[in-house]
């Protein structure tokens, strides 16, 4: 049959091309994907898919019964765009000033509309049912929370779900397959030190915040290098610090802000904690206070790995062995699929989206990125198929 679903992506595929560029050329800012929300929903209920929106957001859900009892896993799609400026001179380029689609969230869309496409019309031979989500907000980590509350997980209850996120890092026709951590938990950290202010020249008069803060952001280090195992990873940076007005003035207070990723809760936990610490008593010991803050944003993305031996065998019906590439290590980035993983089990995927040329080599979130459209048919044919074989073959 594997062969029938590939001829039928064949027939597909210049609707979804066009589909794409559609919505690149009008892309949305998180949680307010209206637009997009509306033509996807259009679109499927156009073929025959019952979609509904998403309770309390701007995503959009649809449901497709297979024809024989079985579990159910889910897709999801992200559908928002970033706040910046299109540069690549595309002929489908953004129409909507200062939004672009950088991050390949109209690929992911597309590749999942298209999915969801040929699972509908193969759904007679299917061993379960795909429950399907095209969620709003993942730039800024909400749309993936709403959509679980809004009890996207249950009647019937989802076992596992899966996702793909392009990756100029690899070329068009390829996928990237990794077990284990895949992408990094994400955290904001900020501090206020609360010294004593006064003149510059009589600092023993005084207590100077920003003395203090330099001695708290250079101990801070040491956590990475001290108390985290060589072998696993994590990052502590500061990407913000302010104190004072002028040059003579010591002033009362200093402020830092900075971000921690991890790949895995407990040394995120770890690191809270010694960073809480750390921050109190070196304040204490220079006689300053300190208020410290640590807001966890997302957890890190952690891929199931019999979802992955699943996912590799099933490439030999889509885009065949030759074609997937193992990556070796995760990316310290975060994704809010986190979410969906700290409820069940799934898998992150890499869709290759380079070809000859400089700009589609460029990083995500450039600002003159193409992502190269034959990614769409690799997308499409690999996640039909695997869906196939994780519902129909598989053990897990
Ligand atoms: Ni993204």
């Amino acid at each position: 049959m594997n062969k029938q679903i590939n001829a039928y992506i064949n027939t597909i595929l210049p609707e979804l091309i066009s589909l794409r560029r559609e919505i690149h050329r009008n892309p949305e800012l998180s949680n307010k994907e209206i637009q997009t929300s509306k033509l996807i929903q259009q679109k499927l209920i156009e073929n025959g898919i019952n979609a509904t929106t998403i309770k309390s957001n701007t995503g959009v859900t649809a449901f497709i019964q297979g024809g024989q009892e079985g579990d159910t896993i889910a897709y999801r799609a992200d559908l928002d765009a970033l706040p910046m400026e299109e540069k690549t001179g595309l002929t489908f380029s953004s129409q909507n000033e200062s939004v672009m689609h950088a991050c390949g969230h109209d690929i992911h869309t597309t590749v999942l509309y298209g999915t969801a496409l040929v699972i509908n019309k193969f759904k007679d031979y299917l061993k379960g049912n795909l429950r399907i989500i095209f969620q709003s907000g993942e730039e800024n980590f909400t749309g993936a929370k709403e959509a679980i509350e809004s009890g996207i997980f249950e009647n019937p209850q989802v076992k596992s779900i899966l996702a793909l996120h392009s990756w100029p890092d690899l070329p068009a026709g390829t996928i990237g397959l990794k077990k284990g951590p895949m992408m990094a938990s994400s955290s904001n950290l900020s501090f206020k030190i609360t010294g004593k202010g006064g003149h510059a020249a009589h600092p023993h008069r005084g207590i100077d915040p920003i003395v203090v803060s330099s001695y708290i952001i250079t101990a801070i280090q040491s956590i990475i290098s001290r108390n985290i195992a060589p072998i696993d990873s994590a990052v502590i940076s500061f990407g913000k610090l302010t104190a004072g007005n002028t040059s003579n003035i010591i002033p009362d207070h200093a402020i830092g802000e900075g971000t921690v990723r991890t790949l895995s809760p407990s040394i995120n936990r770890k690191i809270e904690e010694k960073i809480k610490s750390l921050i109190e008593y070196q304040a204490e010991s220079f006689g300053a206070t300190a208020e410290v803050k640590y807001e966890n944003i997302s957890p890190p993305v952690i891929n199931d790995s019999n979802i992955i031996d699943v996912l590799e065998e099933s490439s030999y019906n889509s885009i065949g062995y030759k074609n997937i590439r193992w990556l070796n290590s995760p990316s310290m980035g975060s994704e809010d699929f986190a979410f969906y993983l700290e409820k069940i089990p799934g898998a992150l995927i890499r869709l290759g989206t380079h070809n000859d040329t400089e700009e589609s080599k460029l990083p995500l979130h450039n600002s003159k990125i193409i992502f190269d459209e034959r990614s769409i048919e690799t997308g499409v044919k690999f996640m039909s198929n695997a869906i196939f074989s994780l519902l129909n073959n598989s053990k897990i």
